[in-house]
């Protein structure tokens, strides 16, 4: 079942929500590749309610027939103890974890106006804290062996927007913020974390119908999972990068930082608010960026301009937290 240098064999992958959609795609095609996989599901409508564990034993079903290996697991992602339980099953069944994908999601959309408040962890539950729920002890596995590969799902409503999903943007863009973090803790334990912001006419993106007089096949999930392989596979040596996947296009969303304003504070004065006023156009100017590779490399960048004017010694660094 495997093909070329993205031969998955002896590799355990988890896939969340892989009952239907995104998820389905992936546990299958991870399968084709050779990985052992736990397919895991909680049955669930679109709003994340209700609960029917046939759907995740379907995909176990259609992965067997086409030769792969895999089980079912119906616990939900939205609890530390369903998170455990997920990777537990993993373990008790194959011994290690070698590819986590959250993917599990639910979806409820309200303008910021009419939205209850007291509702949002509905979302940020299974989104947000699935992502840490399953992810620790997947992570903690990982950590004995030196080498893993985490895959969080985003989303482009985290990235760049759309009306009526301030909760799932910022339940998905919570996500960017633990992805972006973890890549640096995991990176020195030989462990990747990228992030995919995927768009496929699944029954939660169902209502965009977009592709209806463009293409029968270009809303397909399967045209997100190879990139998905891809991620998971030892060819793959990227970490802390997020893509954007679907109908055959694959590209890269960064976060860049203009080259913008400097003035040095000691020698030309305070900066003020005639200063941006007067210069709105330059920081705005994406002609030349950088993509610092974390905040304090950020923070660095800064100290630098200023070191540079005033011929002081290197910056004093940051406290290491373990
Ligand atoms: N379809 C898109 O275009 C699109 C775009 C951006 C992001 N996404 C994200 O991709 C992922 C998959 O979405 P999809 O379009 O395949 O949706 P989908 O509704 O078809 O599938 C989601 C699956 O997650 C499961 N699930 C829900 N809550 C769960 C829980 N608490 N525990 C375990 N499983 C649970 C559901 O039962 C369902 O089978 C989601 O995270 C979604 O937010 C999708």
């Amino acid at each position: 079942m495997s093909a070329g240098g993205l031969d998955l064999s002896g590799r355990v992958a988890i896939v969340t929500g892989a009952g239907a959609g995104l998820g389905r795609s992936h546990a299958i095609a991870l399968a084709r590749y050779g990985a052992k996989v736990v397919v895991n599901d909680l049955g669930a409508a679109v709003d994340g309610t209700g609960g029917s564990p046939e759907r995740a034993s379907e995909v176990v079903d259609e992965i067997r027939r086409q030769g792969g290996i895999a089980v079912a697991e119906h616990s939900s992602v939205a609890t530390p103890e369903g998170g455990a339980a997920i990777v537990q099953r993993a373990l008790d069944e194959w011994g290690r974890v070698d590819i986590v994908v959250n993917n599990a999601g639910n979806l409820e959309l309200a303008s910021f106006a009419k939205l209850d408040v007291r509702e949002i962890d509905k979302l940020f539950d299974v989104h947000l804290g699935g992502a840490f729920y399953v992810t620790q002890p997947a992570y903690r596995s990982m950590l004995e062996r030196r080498s893993g590969s985490i895959i969080f799902t985003i989303s482009g409503l985290a990235t760049f927007g759309n009306l009526g999903a301030s909760t799932y943007s910022a339940a998905k863009g919570g996500i960017l913020g633990l992805m972006n973090t973890l890549k640096l803790e995991a990176a020195r334990h030989g462990i990747r974390v990228n992030a995919i912001a995927p768009m496929a006419q699944t029954r939660m993106g169902d209502d965009a119908n977009l592709y209806a007089e463009v293409s029968r096949r270009a809303g397909s999930p399967d045209l997100v999972s190879p990139a998905v392989v891809y991620l998971a596979s030892d060819l793959c040596e990227l970490t802390g990068e997020v893509w954007s996947i679907g109908s055959g296009s694959v590209a890269r969303l960064f976060t860049g930082r203009t080259a913008g304003i400097f003035k040095h504070p000691d020698t030309e004065g305070d900066l003020t608010a005639e200063d941006i006023a007067q210069s709105v156009d330059l920081i705005r100017d994406t002609t030349s960026f950088t993509m610092p590779e974390s905040w304090p490399a950020e923070w660095e960048m800064v100290v630098d301009l200023v070191r540079r004017q005033s011929g002081a010694g290197p910056a004093s660094g940051w406290t290491e937290v373990s």
